[in-house]
């Protein structure tokens, strides 16, 4: 039995194999249910009591020196392999990396940034979690204004002084509290109403305020600042229309159309064949806001406007669904390039 253990263990150290499927029939002959090992371990039963520690110790060395062999065979033969026959195919198109697309509404509310630039407008920001003070009071808009409701407010804590902003006239307040006319600047950002959410309605969107403040400014200047920024963002032959209105921050105040980007005033579908469409709220800005901001309203005027990016983006890509806008579908988000 010695011997036999003795010579098996030299087959194994001797032995070498060229392939794989070599190491497999190897291990089969070796340490299978019906190998050699097995064999001698069925063997062990009739060993002399006396020899039996001793053969007993012999024949697991050999069984892990088996297996140890194999594995070390198999590890050989496998790192082979995947150098050799990697299990991918070379000549197959590589697998291309999505470098994602600009938001399309980022895409317009970096155009409005632009163009605006061009006449000499800064950017400014404001938090989105912001007082009465900044989003109402300074604003010229009393205690008992509809805008206020639980309804249009997001209240974000037991304190009815903290608001989500819903409107970033807001931040017009804090320039105005922070600097010195000259002022000539837009503010980008986002903004929270307390809307059920609909095809033309959401309870977050985006707007753009403007806000010019100097002395001798005058509605005059104020047009013609929206028809430049219309003409740049619709077209030349954009034309403009100028509504009255009111907001409680501007007197006068007026709401402005365009002439229908579509149908080019005809009238359409998309203009509901008036051949005009709203874009956005502006006037001068109220002598009682200058004041509440520590600004001479004697010695200073000013003009503001205040646009929404989305419908903005909904006129120009003709989207007629505001919620894709927050849905993230990359089917639909794909579709816009950047221009600036
Ligand atoms: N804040 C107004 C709104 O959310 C928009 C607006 C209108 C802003 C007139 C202005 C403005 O600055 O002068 O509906």
């Amino acid at each position: 039995m010695k011997n036999r253990i003795e010579d098996l263990l030299s087959e194994i150290e001797t032995f070498a194999a060229d392939n794989k499927e070599h190491v497999e029939e190897f291990r089969i002959k070796i340490l299978s249910k019906k190998g050699k090992v097995t064999e001698l371990f069925e063997e062990f039963k009739n060993v002399a009591p006396e020899l039996r520690k001793e053969v007993g110790q012999k024949l697991n060395e050999l069984k892990n020196k088996a297996q140890e062999k194999i594995n070390e065979l198999k590890e050989q033969f496998e790192s082979k392999d995947d150098v050799k026959n990697p299990n991918i195919d070379l000549t197959l198109p590589a697998e291309s990396i999505g470098i994602g697309s600009r938001h399309p509404l980022s895409i317009v509310r970096n155009q409005i940034v632009e163009i605006f630039s061009r006449l000499g407008f800064t950017v400014s920001d404001g938090p989105e979690v912001e007082d009465d003070w900044h989003n109402f009071t300074a604003l010229n808009t009393p205690a008992d204004h509809p805008a206020r409701d639980m309804q249009d407010t997001f209240y974000i804590s037991e304190d009815p002084d903290i608001v989500l902003r819903t409107q970033t006239s807001s931040v017009q307040v804090h320039i105005m509290e922070n600097s010195k006319p000259p002022i000539r600047t837009i503010s980008p950002g986002r903004v929270y109403r307390n809307e059920a959410i609909s095809a033309r309605a959401h309870c977050q969107f985006h707007q753009v305020e403007g806000l010019y403040i100097d002395k001798n400014v005058s509605f005059a200047d104020l047009k013609q600042t929206l028809l430049y920024f219309s003409k740049e963002m619709f077209g030349e032959e954009t034309k403009i229309r100028l509504r009255p209105s009111f907001f409680p921050f501007t007197e006068i105040s007026a709401e402005m159309d365009i002439s229908c980007p579509f149908c080019k005033g005809a009238g359409c579908n998309i203009c509901k064949g008036a051949g005009w469409v709203e874009i956005l709220g502006c006037g001068m800005v109220d002598p009682a806001v200058l004041q509440n901001c520590k600004i001479d309203s004697k010695q200073y005027s000013g003009f503001a406007f205040g646009m929404g990016v989305e419908r903005i983006t909904m006129l120009k890509y003709q989207v007629k669904d505001l919620r894709l806008f927050f849905e993230n579908d990359v089917r639909f988000l794909k579709q816009f390039k950047a221009v600036v």
